[in-house]
């Protein structure tokens, strides 16, 4: 009898263990303990025993059940924790939320923001216009005549594949000046635009070079404007840019669709002024281009010279965007490491 009441505890132990899934083990639990189960049988047939081996066996009968019973909660209770943590169920609403992770801006279009908003300030209005361009609008309405040994400094990208409709090939634009025509062709001066916008060059990347990079470029129509409207144009928006200690120079240059020309520099952010490998250990940084529109080009859009004059220029935003937040390498702006750009 004894044996038969550890062989039945034994039995139901190795089911219960083995049960993997509730219903499983309810089953189980009628087989043994039901009302005709192999426990509650065995229990039965102890009253039909002699008087002096009831009170023993009884012990461990009660025994025999409790261990039973307690196996069936504990494997029930696994069997819920299980299936709460397998199909998300369940779930602790004291413990503290994942806080969601919020996007932010990058720093080009924190620039960009900035620059339109003091150009804003200075009443021009804001263009844009295409990144794959016809060779009229980015060489020969701005006065690069076919051949001209200037377009050589452009480094140009052509789609060969990909031919405009007299059939010559498009190309990626070398620089914001395509818009130049664009836009004088349609306004009636005068006028102040800027138009951002991405160039491509066949460029070898440095520290301060790429292949691909934001442009700022301008220009303002009106009747009287001279150089010095450019000047002082550029030292109050590099000195709202970059700070009132800035330095601008102003360096002559020669680009066919101005006349005169200048580079523009800023004194570099990066080390003050003192040196280092963003400016070459000049001190200086070439910011832009820029010049009084040449009357060739106002003649191409149908602008009459003797009336309207103007200036255009060209920032190279991405290098401002460097030089405002002192990044020494104009690659990490095309840098997806979230460790950068984190901390904008
Ligand atoms: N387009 C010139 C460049 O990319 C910059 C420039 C713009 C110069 C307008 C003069 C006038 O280098």
């Amino acid at each position: 009898m004894r044996e038969q009441f550890l062989q039945v505890k034994n039995e139901a132990l190795s089911l219960i263990i083995d049960a993997d899934e509730r219903k499983e083990l309810e089953e189980i639990k009628i087989q043994f303990l039901g009302k005709k189960g192999k426990f509650t049988v065995l229990l039965k047939t102890i009253s039909k025993l002699p008087l002096n081996v009831r009170p023993q066996l009884g012990v461990l009968a009660n025994e025999v059940k409790t261990t039973i019973e307690e196996a069936f909660a504990r494997r029930a209770l696994e069997l819920s924790r299980g299936a709460e943590e397998g199909d998300g169920a369940w779930f602790d609403v004291t413990l503290p939320g994942k806080k969601p992770k919020l996007g932010h801006l990058h720093p080009q279009t924190l620039v960009l923001d900035e620059i339109i908003d003091i150009f804003k300030s200075l009443g021009y209005q804001i263009a844009d216009g295409p990144e794959i361009e016809s060779d009229h609008y980015n060489f020969e309405m701005l006065n690069f005549p076919k051949d001209h040994p200037a377009r050589d400094t452009q480094q140009t990208l052509n789609l060969k594949n990909l031919p405009d409709k007299e059939g010559q090939p498009l190309i990626l634009r070398t620089h914001g000046s395509n818009m130049q025509g664009r836009i004088m062709e349609k306004v009636i001066p005068p006028c102040r635009v800027i138009y951002p916008g991405k160039v491509y060059r066949y460029e070898q990347t440095d520290a301060s070079h790429g292949f691909e990079f934001w442009q700022v470029e301008g220009l303002a129509l009106d009747k009287n404007i001279t150089l010095t409207d450019l000047f002082g144009t550029f030292e109050y928006v590099l000195k709202q840019f970059f700070g009132q200690h800035t330095q601008v120079r102003f360096a002559a240059h020669n680009f066919p669709f101005t006349e005169p020309s200048t580079e523009v520099y800023v004194t570099c952010a990066v080390c003050r002024g003192k040196g280092c490998s963003f400016c070459k250990k000049s001190g200086w940084v070439e910011i832009a281009g820029a010049g009084m529109i040449h009357p060739n080009v106002l003649k191409a859009a149908g602008i009459d010279s003797k009336i309207w004059q103007g200036f255009a220029f060209g920032f190279g935003m991405s290098r401002m965007v460097t030089l405002k937040y002192q990044m020494d390498d104009l690659r990490l702006l095309t840098n997806p490491d979230l460790r950068i750009l984190e901390q904008f």
